[in-house]
């Protein structure tokens, strides 16, 4: 299988802001607005497929030591064997007509949630206010709403092409797919959730990437990944984030994995009429 731009074992998700040169065929914004919820690449289900994984990761200078998860000694290879299988969409593999563009991709949740030891943050200030503590919700609406202000203000959308990449999930509590018990995490978890539905529902934050998006002026495509993500409670790192298997991590992705597939996703988006 021949591997496009973005399918190669670099990772353009793991920065907050990724400035990439890519190509788009997406310059009119009503075409983007009507991309933003029309596809539907982004229901479906995980596949088993004998071709995966689509790199080696220990081949790959670029996969960071806490997501190699093969070289920290993983025992368990088949989280690596599945295929993201859209509903009635199939991904492409090659495109044609390129077009140069520039796009911008922006991401952010985690730090918002964090929270006591994790906390990276004394105070929140809003104008002449600060608070000791916010609803952390709350907290995030008023931020990507001034980040929203900021890209209508600023981003010129007949050049660029601005990206939103949802909410990754972590995996921290098994009640969310139905192994309840205070110790069940991603640790030892070797299969995704099968189907196309997350029995723990939506993460509190997907609301208010939604609203915030369609309060835009501006067109965002919203690469809106978090229900796949979320059916891979297989793909974090867990006691492989390190090789001394030292602390249990279920928010980021071993590499080969979840974010290849993001990446794909991302590149069937810059296709054109891929809709
Ligand atoms: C805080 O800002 C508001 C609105 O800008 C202003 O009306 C108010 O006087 C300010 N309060 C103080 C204590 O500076
Ligand atoms: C775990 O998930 C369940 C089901 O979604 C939820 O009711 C519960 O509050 C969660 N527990 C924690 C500690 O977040
Ligand atoms: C995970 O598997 C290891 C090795 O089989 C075992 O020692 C450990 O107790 C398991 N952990 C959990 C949380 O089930």
């Amino acid at each position: 299988m021949h591997l496009p731009f973005g399918i190669h074992c670099n990772n353009v998700f793991r920065f907050l802001i990724t400035l990439v040169v890519a190509v788009s065929s997406c310059f009119v914004s009503e075409v983007c607005s009507s991309m933003l919820n029309g596809c539907n690449m982004f229901q479906g289900s995980w596949v088993y497929d004998e071709s995966y994984p689509l790199y080696d990761s220990s081949k790959c200078p670029f996969v960071g030591g806490g997501f190699d998860c093969q070289r920290n000694g993983r025992p368990d290879k088949s989280y690596l064997k599945y295929r993201w299988s859209p509903t009635g969409f199939k991904i492409p593999s090659r495109g044609d007509a390129w077009k140069k563009a520039d796009v911008v991709i922006f991401n952010t949740w985690h730090w918002w949630i964090h929270a006591k030891k994790l906390q990276p943050w004394d105070k929140i200030q809003e104008g002449n206010m600060t608070y000791k503590d916010l609803d952390r919700v709350v907290a995030f609406e008023k931020g990507l709403t001034t980040w929203s202000q900021w890209i209508d203000k600023n981003i010129n959308h007949q050049t660029t092409q601005v990206y939103y990449l949802g909410i990754s999930p972590s995996h921290y509590n098994g009640t969310e797919w139905g192994s309840p018990g205070k110790k069940t995490t991603c640790a030892n978890q070797t299969t995704p959730t099968a189907g196309s539905v997350y029995p723990g529902g939506q993460i509190s934050g997907q609301p208010v990437v939604r609203k915030v998006l369609h309060k835009m002026t501006s067109s965002v495509y919203l690469l809106d990944v978090t229900l796949l993500s979320q059916l891979r409670k297989d793909g974090h790192p867990s006691h492989y984030g390190n090789k001394e298997h030292k602390g249990v991590d279920c928010s980021h992705w071993c590499n080969a994995g979840v974010p290849d597939t993001w990446n794909h996703l991302f590149y069937a988006s810059i296709l054109p009429r891929h809709c």
